[in-house]
């Protein structure tokens, strides 16, 4: 395990407009989910006015990218609500992020929406998404580009990456699968929060796809590549080059659905994530088995059902499953069916 304090915090990007200047691949990239935040805008049901009607932006950067996704979900939320409802647009980021570039943009570029639209209120939010950053049930359209493959932290070194979808050390990969998977749950928890209900959020981020690729090869290799040519050089020291990782996960589809999947509540793998008993885990998982299907099995046996023989083989196979799943603790999943069945009137 290595210690935390040695990693940089994920850092904000360049700032002073330079993300703004060199962030057309993202501005290109976000086109399609555009089109997805406009038939959100088209179909999100709407507070009643009063009540404030919210967007919000999270990881918006300097602004410059968001004015797309957001002009085209005002436009089609100005068909529905008239141009005088006043609008709220939040831009999230976190603390560090160039807040006076994204003030500035909003406010003197000729894209921006509120050049053209009084009646839009913008303002910003310098904290993490990964903790609530709006009140409870406000949200009524969010929308997050290239922002949720950053990590809340470093989980750990890449011995021989900066960038663990090419690394090839297995406890690098493990870590910085497990740290993805609890920020996407925390990311969607507390937007689970803010959001109203019905309210609609489009996520574009980067990703793996069902090939197992996470793409930029070549940028990756090349950064690598020079990285340690200025380890060679002298210009950077080992020790630096070691704490070098870019936090970003490209999640797979299944990562991504993982949090929605209809799956039993494992209440043995909770209370062993609580006292690590590993024994303890094994054992509830066996009498789970003998419970329920211990039985069927040994009515296979030659002997006549609640024999000696039959004793000692519902013993045995409890003891060898315990034994097993100790050694190897691992959550279960639980896939489980709901259904509501309604009865047809007979109209015969
Ligand atoms: C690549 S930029 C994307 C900017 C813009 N949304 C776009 O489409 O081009 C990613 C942004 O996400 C922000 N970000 C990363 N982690 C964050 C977090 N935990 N909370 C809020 N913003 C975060 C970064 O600071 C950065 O500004």
């Amino acid at each position: 395990m290595s210690d935390q304090s040695e990693f940089f915090k994920p850092a904000p990007m360049e700032g002073n407009g330079a993300y703004n200047r060199s962030s057309s691949v993202q501005a290109a990239g976000s086109l399609p989910a555009v089109r997805l935040l406009e038939r959100a805008a088209r179909a999100v049901p709407l507070p009643p006015a009063p009540e404030l009607l919210v967007l919000a932006d999270y990881g918006s950067s300097e602004g410059h990218n968001s004015f797309a996704p957001m002009t085209a979900a005002i436009a089609k939320l100005r068909e529905r609500v008239g141009r005088s409802r006043a609008i709220f647009v939040f831009h999230t980021d976190l603390p560090d992020n160039d807040f006076t570039a994204l003030f500035q943009t909003l406010g003197n570029d000729s894209n921006s929406y509120l050049s053209t639209d009084p009646a839009i209120f913008a303002g910003a939010i310098g904290r993490s998404y990964f903790v609530q950053i709006l009140p409870a049930s406000s949200v009524t359209l969010g929308w997050s580009a290239w922002a949720i493959q950053w990590l809340s932290r470093v989980p750990c070194a890449i011995p021989d990456q900066v960038q663990v979808a090419y690394s090839h050390d297995l406890s690098a990969r493990s870590a910085f699968t497990e740290q993805a998977a609890e920020d996407w749950r925390t990311f969607l928890t507390m937007r689970s929060r803010e959001l109203r209900n019905g309210a609609r959020l489009v996520v574009l981020t980067m990703a793996t796809d069902d090939s197992g690729d996470f793409g930029y090869r070549p940028v990756v290799d090349a950064l690598y590549a020079t990285l340690v040519d200025m380890v060679d050089q002298g210009l950077i020291r080992q020790e630096e080059f070691r704490r070098m990782v870019i936090p970003t996960f490209g999640r797979t589809r299944m990562q991504f659905i993982e949090p929605f999947a209809k799956n039993g509540d494992d209440r043995i793998w909770t209370e062993f994530e609580a006292n690590r008993d590993a024994h303890a885990f094994g054992a509830q998982w066996a009498a789970f088995c003998r419970a329920s299907v211990f039985p069927t099995l040994a009515a296979s046996l030659d002997e006549a059902r609640g024999d000696a023989r039959s004793a000692t083989f519902m013993d045995q196979l409890e003891a060898g499953i315990t034994a097993r799943l100790s050694a190897a603790p691992v959550q279960m999943t639980i896939p489980l069916a709901q259904m509501t069945l309604l009865k047809a009137i007979d109209e015969t």
